[in-house]
């Protein structure tokens, strides 16, 4: 298969592979994919191990990195950073979640002190020890989410050779986008898992293959499998760009219990809600979600505020679920999008990878044979 995206970074299939597990980077690269990691998810620190492990997996293969940097954020001292924004989180709201662990019974786990330095650090300042990072590696492409790319992000890159995209939702996030000089916008809907808007990725592909003059254009949320991809092609698309398929990899890093839930959803079964990040995000839908809907609860907070708030208490949802604990089971979710509906079973990620491009191609012939 060529598209524009196969000639713009070398790989053999328009599919790439968002996620936080460094094997399914890995996987999703060398099955003729692009893998990209989602840098959000670690510190500078560990970001360095996770690209110096893929790069001697994937062996001079491409790969890319992600990066959350928002436009809109609450601000802490920046000598004092964690500290500062604990302090603006309300009693009111510490209250709630402490009495939601506590109706559901759910034991405590030893702290992760990096959980706060992460969510802290989700704006541009914070981005930038996450560039440093990145840009010590051979990645071929950067992508930004939730605002157009920090300041000298685009120069940066341009001299060192490496691709920028960006997610958008809405054309009018696109053209501010094309104005900054992006070289792949990736349109994604609101079918997808994780922070995405209310247009769906069948209305708005075209829209941005529209505007994007002529630079590849990648499709979005509700692309798990060969027909999928071959419809975002047909919507002029280059290539998709998948996140949820990948949570039913073996390779993801997510406690089995996620998994488990995962193979037993619907696809009706997901929601936006700001519960988790601040921001409207996709996840599957669980009694979490119905306590924080239930009249008097708090309204969420922005970002980075809601994740400090609520981070502590899903890593205690995460170990007790894994154990099997009842309360912690009905609260337990994750991000995911609507595509969840479609997960059969939990298999490797190179193999998905595979599946989905063999089905794509076949799905074009087959389309070929009705002309
Ligand atoms: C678990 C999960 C976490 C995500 N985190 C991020 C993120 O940190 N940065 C980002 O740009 N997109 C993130 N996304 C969105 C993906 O990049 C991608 O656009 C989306 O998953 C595509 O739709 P799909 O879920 O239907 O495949 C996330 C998606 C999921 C499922």
């Amino acid at each position: 298969m060529r598209t524009a995206f196969t000639d713009l970074l070398g790989v053999p299939h328009p599919i790439v592979g968002f996620n936080r597990s460094p094997g399914v980077v890995a996987e999703v690269t060398k099955a003729g994919g692009f893998g990209v990691l989602a840098a959000s998810a670690y510190t500078p620190h560990e970001l360095d191990a996770q690209l110096t492990w893929i790069e001697k997996q994937v062996n001079g293969r491409p790969y890319g990195v992600d990066l959350l940097v928002p436009e809109k954020f609450a601000a802490g001292d920046p000598d004092n950073l964690v500290a500062s924004l604990r302090a603006q989180i309300p009693q009111a709201h510490l209250d709630f979640v402490n009495g939601l662990l506590a109706k559901y019974d759910i034991p405590e786990a030893p702290a992760k002190p990096a959980h706060d330095e992460i969510a802290a650090s989700l704006n541009p300042r914070g981005a930038e020890a996450l560039l440093e990072v990145a840009f010590g590696h051979r990645i071929a492409l950067i992508a930004n989410a939730l605002g157009t790319p920090p300041a000298g992000l685009v120069a940066r890159a341009k001299k060192a050779g490496v691709a920028v995209a960006a997610l958008v939702g809405q054309a009018k996030h696109a053209r501010r986008q094309l104005d900054a000089d992006v070289d792949v916008l990736i349109a994604q809907g609101t079918e997808a898992g994780g922070h995405t808007g209310e247009i769906a990725t069948m209305v708005l592909t075209p829209e941005i293959v529209a505007i994007a003059g002529g630079r590849p254009v990648l499709a979005a949320g509700g692309i798990a499998s060969g027909r999928q991809m071959a419809a975002a092609l047909a919507l002029g698309a280059a290539g998709v760009w998948c996140g949820s398929v990948w949570l039913s990899s073996e390779e993801d890093v997510a406690v089995q219990a996620i998994k488990d839930k995962f193979l037993a959803a619907a696809s009706s079964d997901t929601l936006r809600s700001p519960t988790r990040t601040g921001k409207p995000a996709r996840q599957l839908r669980t009694a979490w979600h119905e306590e924080w809907l239930r009249p008097g609860s708090p309204a969420p907070l922005p970002l980075p505020l809601q994740p400090m708030l609520v981070n502590e208490a899903w890593q205690r949802i995460d170990a007790a679920a894994s154990a099997g604990h009842e309360g912690a089971l009905r609260l337990e979710s994750f991000f995911v999008g609507q595509v969840v509906g479609s997960f059969a079973a939990v298999r490797p990620a190179a193999e998905i990878t595979r599946q989905i491009v063999a089905e794509c191609e076949q799905r074009i012939t087959e389309l070929g044979g009705m002309l």
